[in-house]
């Protein structure tokens, strides 16, 4: 392995003993404890409404714990923002804007000249096949592309660790496999520490080094499933037969934790009321 350079490019990043709880009595999180070393590329699945996008909340600062703490390397950063980059759950481009003014949509709100941000996001916009749409409109362009641009203006941000909440998850199964593809070539490329939430198992075992399994709400690690699949990846690996293997362990779990919650949903309207 070569040597990483001076400056780190990736940081690790994890939680310890998080727990939230919202008014009017929802329990969010118990006692939340994972991480992702620095330059890992790991996935959290779980139930919907299982608290993954409040967890990447709390991660990025934008909410706080009630109880726990968030590690950024060797820091503890609970509460405070600009650690990390965010690609919020259904984060939309902006109709009016052009590719090029969407991916400095942030760097734009943040001041940063236009002479500092615009060269960069243009390296990275042909970088990553898109350097012809610059132009262009979000309507013009494909979901595929949209999403790259939303992933783009992410990464823009240079931050050690990006938070990627269900990026394609609206995204029709034979583009969502390419932009997979994409996106393992987006992180080899830049090397950096990603957390990533999606409701799609293959799609978490072909881009990770780690599989988080949250249990239904209020929800905690049930789980924690180091992927030992040979990198670098293509297509070709999920048919193997320990990327099934894999499968199989994780549709397991994932599956007697819906059998339970819906079981305890089925008991819950008939139960003796107090
Ligand atoms: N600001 C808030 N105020 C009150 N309740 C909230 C708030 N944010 C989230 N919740 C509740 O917390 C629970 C967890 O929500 P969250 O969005 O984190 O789940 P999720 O695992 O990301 O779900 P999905 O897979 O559907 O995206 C839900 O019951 C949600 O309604
Ligand atoms: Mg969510």
């Amino acid at each position: 392995m070569a040597e990483k350079a001076s400056r780190p490019k990736a940081v690790s990043i994890g939680v310890e003993g998080v727990s939230k709880g919202f008014r009017g009595g929802v329990q969010a999180l118990e006692s939340v404890t994972l991480a992702a070393e620095s330059g890992q590329f790991v996935s959290l699945v779980g139930p919907s409404g299982c608290g993954k996008s409040t967890l990447f909340n709390i991660i990025a600062g934008l909410i706080e714990p009630d109880h726990g703490t968030v590690h950024f390397g060797a820091d503890d950063v609970t509460g405070t923002t600009g650690h990390v980059g965010y690609m919020l759950q259904r984060d939309l481009l902006l109709p009016w804007r052009t590719v090029l003014d969407n991916v400095l949509l942030g760097l734009d709100v943040a001041r940063v000249p236009r002479r500092d941000s615009e060269p960069r996001a243009r390296e990275l916009l042909a970088r990553f096949g898109l350097s012809k749409f610059a132009k262009a409109y979000p309507i013009q362009l494909s979901g595929g592309m949209r999403q790259r641009c939303a992933v783009i203006r992410t990464i823009l941000y240079d931050a050690p660790v990006f938070l990627l909440d269900e990026p394609f998850s609206a995204l029709d199964a034979q583009t969502r496999l390419l932009m997979q593809e994409w996106l393992l070539d987006v992180w080899d490329t830049l090397g950096k520490t990603v957390f990533y939430i999606t409701h799609d198992l293959d799609e978490a075992l072909y881009l990770s080094d780690r599989v988080y399994v949250m249990s239904a709400r209020p929800g905690h690690v049930i789980a924690d499933v180091a992927v030992a699949l040979e990198r670098p990846r293509d297509h070709a690996i999920r048919t193997s037969a320990a990327f099934l293997d894999y499968k199989v362990q994780l549709a397991a779990l994932v599956r007697a934790e819906a059998e339970q919650s819906l079981a305890a949903e089925e008991v819950a309207p008939s139960g003796p009321s107090s």
